[in-house]
C-alpha cells in the first residue's frame, strides 16, 4: 500500500462516516488528494537544500492572512492529519539522524503556526509569510486614530536620503478618487482597442461583468476606505526626462527604491493594524488627466508633483487570488557570478 493509500486507510478508522460539516470524512479526504504531494514534496526540497523555505510556503497555503485557511476541518484534525503525514514519510523513508533533525525542525513549524505559537515565528517572519493583498475592502472610513498610525509610519523615518525625498505621500481625497475612477483600471492581454475606446468613452454602458469579459480589469482596490498617493516629480513639458542632480540631488533610481522602501514600512504598519492593503500601478494616463497637485514647495522650473503609485488600505475582504501560488525556485542565490 503506498503512502497516500494508508493514510486514507487511517482517515476511514479515524473519521468513519462523518457526513456533518465538520471533520467531513469526504472533505478530509478531499484534503489529502489535494495537499499530500506538495507537503512531501516541500519536505523533499527543504531536505535537499538545507532550507525550511518550502514547508513555510506550504503552510502559508493553509495559513494565509495570519487566519486559517480550512474552517470546515478542525484544527487538532488538519494537524493531526499532518502528523501523521510526516510521521509516515519518515518511516517510508531512511532518513540518517541529521536528516530526521532537520525534518523534525521542519515539522514543528506546521505545529507552531497551527497551535499560533509565534515565539518560534519572528513578527517579519510571519508577516512576510502570511501577509496577502487584497482586491476588495470593507467600506468603513477608517478612525482618526488609526489614519495617524498609517501616516506616521509613512512620514519619511527611514530610509532617510539624508533628508533628500524627492516623494511624497497624501491621502487622496473623495472628490479626486471619484474623478480619477473610470481609469483606474488595467487591460487583460487580448483586449481589443475597440472595447478599450468603447470603455473610456462610456464606462457606464456595460456592467462591470460585461467589460471583465472583454478585457478590462478592475482595480477594486481603489473602492478601499483609505488610499495613499505616492507622488514624484514629473517635467511639466510631458517628457519623461529624468531629473539633473541640481533639480533634485537623490538620483531618481534611488528615490524608487526609497519610496518602494516606505511603502514597506506602511504595509507592516497597517497589517499590524489588523488591517490589509494593495498596491495599485496598472491605471490608464488619463486618470492623471483628470487632477491637478498644488503644492506649497518652490519645485525647480520645469517640474512637478504627481502619483506614481497608491496604496490602497482598509479591512480586506476578497484577496488576491494570485498571492499564494507555489513558488518552489525562489529568488536567493539563483545567479551565478563569476570573475571575468
Ligand atoms: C508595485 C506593485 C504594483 C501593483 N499594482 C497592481 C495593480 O495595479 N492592480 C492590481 O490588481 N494589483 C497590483 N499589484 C498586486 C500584484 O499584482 C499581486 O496581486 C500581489 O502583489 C500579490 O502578491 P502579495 O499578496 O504577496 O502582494 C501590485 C503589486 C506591486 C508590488
Amino acid at each position: 500500500m503506498n503512502l497516500a493509500e494508508t493514510l486514507k486507510e487511517k482517515v476511514l478508522i479515524e473519521y468513519p462516516d462523518n457526513k456533518e460539516y465538520l471533520d467531513n470524512t469526504n472533505n478530509i479526504l478531499n484534503y489529502l488528494d489535494k495537499n499530500l504531494e506538495t507537503v512531501l514534496d516541500a519536505y523533499r526540497l527543504d531536505l535537499a537544500d538545507g532550507t525550511n523555505r518550502h514547508t513555510k510556503m506550504m503552510i502559508s497555503n493553509h495559513y494565509a492572512g495570519n487566519r486559517r485557511q480550512k474552517n470546515q476541518l478542525r484544527l487538532q484534525t488538519e494537524l493531526w492529519m499532518h502528523e501523521e503525514i510526516f510521521n509516515l514519510f519518515c518511516k517510508s523513508n531512511s532518513f540518517n539522524s541529521v536528516e530526521q533533525l532537520h525534518l523534525d525542525s521542519l515539522f514543528d513549524l506546521w505545529k507552531v503556526t497551527f497551535e499560533n505559537d509565534s515565539a518560534d515565528h519572528s513578527y517579519l517572519d510571519t508577516l512576510t509569510l502570511n501577509r496577502t493583498s487584497y482586491s476588495k475592502f470593507e467600506k468603513t472610513d477608517l478612525d482618526q486614530i488609526t489614519k495617524t498610525q498609517i501616516l506616521n509610519a509613512a512620514n519619511g523615518i527611514t530610509p532617510s536620503l539624508a533628508s533628500n525625498y524627492h516623494y511624497r505621500v497624501d491621502v487622496l481625497p473623495a472628490n479626486v478618487k471619484e474623478a480619477m475612477q473610470p481609469y483606474m483600471h488595467g487591460t487583460f492581454e487580448g483586449i481589443t482597442q475597440e472595447t478599450k475606446d468603447a470603455f473610456e468613452k462610456n464606462w457606464l454602458a456595460k456592467s462591470m461583468d460585461e467589460w471583465r469579459n472583454e478585457g478590462i480589469c478592475f482595480n477594486h482596490q481603489f473602492h478601499a476606505p483609505l488610499v495613499l498617493a505616492y507622488s514624484m516629480p514629473v517635467p511639466t513639458d510631458g517628457s519623461h526626462r529624468t531629473w539633473k542632480q541640481h533639480e533634485f540631488p537623490t538620483s531618481k533610481d534611488a528615490t524608487f527604491i526609497a519610496l518602494g522602501t516606505n511603502m514597506w514600512n506602511v504595509i507592516c504598519k497597517v497589517e499590524e493594524l489588523g488591517l490589509n492593503s494593495c498596491c495599485l500601478k496598472a491605471y490608464n494616463p488619463k486618470a492623471l488627466e483628470q487632477i491637478d497637485v498644488q503644492t506649497d514647495e518652490t519645485m525647480p522650473e520645469g517640474w512637478k508633483w504627481e502619483p506614481f503609485i497608491f496604496l490602497c488600505i482598509g479591512k480586506g475582504i476578497d484577496a488576491k487570488g494570485d498571492h499564494r501560488k507555489y513558488k518552489p525556485n525562489g529568488i536567493v542565490n539563483s545567479l551565478n557570478f563569476q570573475v571575468k
